[in-house]
């Protein structure tokens, strides 16, 4: 059964088809290319998994693939290049389609790629992990990192639709399926404390990769997002709170070197210093800081912040953020379970204290 969600963004909607057995249903798919070029850009652990079943219903048109080395430390200008390169070798126009097979990295440099070739062409998504099912493949957000800062050169490009197959979960290894598991932990923290009370009674259904929870929270996490995106496709205020843990996250990223921690366990451990610090400022009680870090250990994420990475670290790392406004740092944190903050920028010794203790 194909479950349709659409992403409500006047005449750039798109929907989001969420499902099992979707790689192999080529209506699906077609109905979204306008052209007869059609590039897909994937990556070498999803090609020999997914590629051919995806190819199979593109007989038909002018199709080039691109396999992109896997990993966080290849979505940089340089990867990006070689997306270009094959465009304009194979001349590509601006109605050509690129579809994006992979996860968050494969999605957002495929999406950058299509937003910048020939300033603009088609691009639907079809993402391959929990973590781009249930965040980076919706919404637009697309770019690369720098070494300075993550995500930090991109753009807001909407896809023509996001195809996403749940049936593809049963070849990701646990340690991704826990990375996606932290941003669907996220939605309930951020603005759903019902979906949070749920997600603490079935986090083992989920773990053990249980069909239907799984399809439960790619819905839930994918009906959240899209609202959120509707009412603020561009980040100019509530957006924003998708951001919770991000921070502190980006700054482990690009710390440790990009790779070595997936964006979802970063994430995990930033909200826990989040939560940490929306305790210090009153809003969060020890109780609730103990649920928040009980429901990730239980997904089997870290929670507790790099040895290597000191107070001083963390500053000069966050201080390169999409958020902050001249100069100051701006958080998201939680005044409740369930309720995030917008930008706050908080007082340095509280911040300070949460970054010393960890
Ligand atoms: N992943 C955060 C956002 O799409 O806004």
């Amino acid at each position: 059964m194909t479950n349709i969600m659409q992403v409500e963004l006047g005449d750039r909607s798109y929907p989001i088809y969420m499902g099992a057995g979707h790689l192999d249903k080529a209506e699906l798919l077609t109905q979204h290319i306008k052209s007869k070029q059609v590039v897909i850009v994937t990556n070498e652990t999803i090609a020999p998994l997914y590629l051919d079943r995806v190819t199979k219903h593109l007989q038909e048109y002018q199709l080039e693939t691109i396999i992109l080395k896997d990993g966080e430390q290849y979505k940089t200008l340089e990867t990006l290049n070689i997306i270009f390169d094959t465009l304009l070798a194979k001349k590509f126009s601006r109605n050509a389609t690129l579809i994006a097979l992979g996860g968050g990295v494969v999605g957002d440099l495929s999406g950058f790629a299509a937003a910048c070739y020939q300033r603009g062409i088609p691009f639907i998504q079809i993402p391959t992990t929990l973590l781009s099912q249930v965040d980076s493949s919706v919404g637009g957000k697309t770019g690369v990192n720098h070494p300075l800062g993550k995500n930090m050169l991109g753009a807001f490009y909407q896809p023509q639709s996001v195809i996403i197959d749940v049936d593809v979960l049963d070849t990701l290894d646990d340690r991704q399926l826990a990375a996606g598991v932290a941003e669907v932990i996220k939605y309930g923290l951020i603005r759903d404390a019902n979906f949070f009370s749920w997600l603490e009674k079935n986090i083992e259904k989920i773990m053990a990769r249980d069909k239907m929870a799984l399809t439960y929270i790619i819905e839930q996490s994918c009906h959240n997002k899209a609202e959120i995106v509707a009412s603020d496709e561009r980040e100019s205020g509530i957006r924003a709170i998708l951001n919770l843990g991000h921070t502190f996250g980006h700054a482990i990223e690009t710390g440790m070197g990009y790779g070595k921690y997936l964006h979802g366990e970063a994430v995990a451990i930033g909200t826990c210093q989040a939560a940490e610090l929306s305790r210090e400022l009153g809003w969060l009680n020890q109780d609730d800081v103990n649920r928040i870090k009980s429901i990730f250990q239980q997904a089997g994420l870290p929670i507790d912040p790099p040895k290597s990475l000191n107070a001083d670290d963390f500053l000069r790392l966050m201080a390169v953020d999409k958020k902050n406004v001249d100069g100051d740092i701006r958080l998201i944190l939680l005044k409740k379970i369930g309720e995030a903050t917008l930008p706050v920028a908080v007082e340095k010794n509280k911040l300070l204290k949460v970054l010393n203790d960890g």
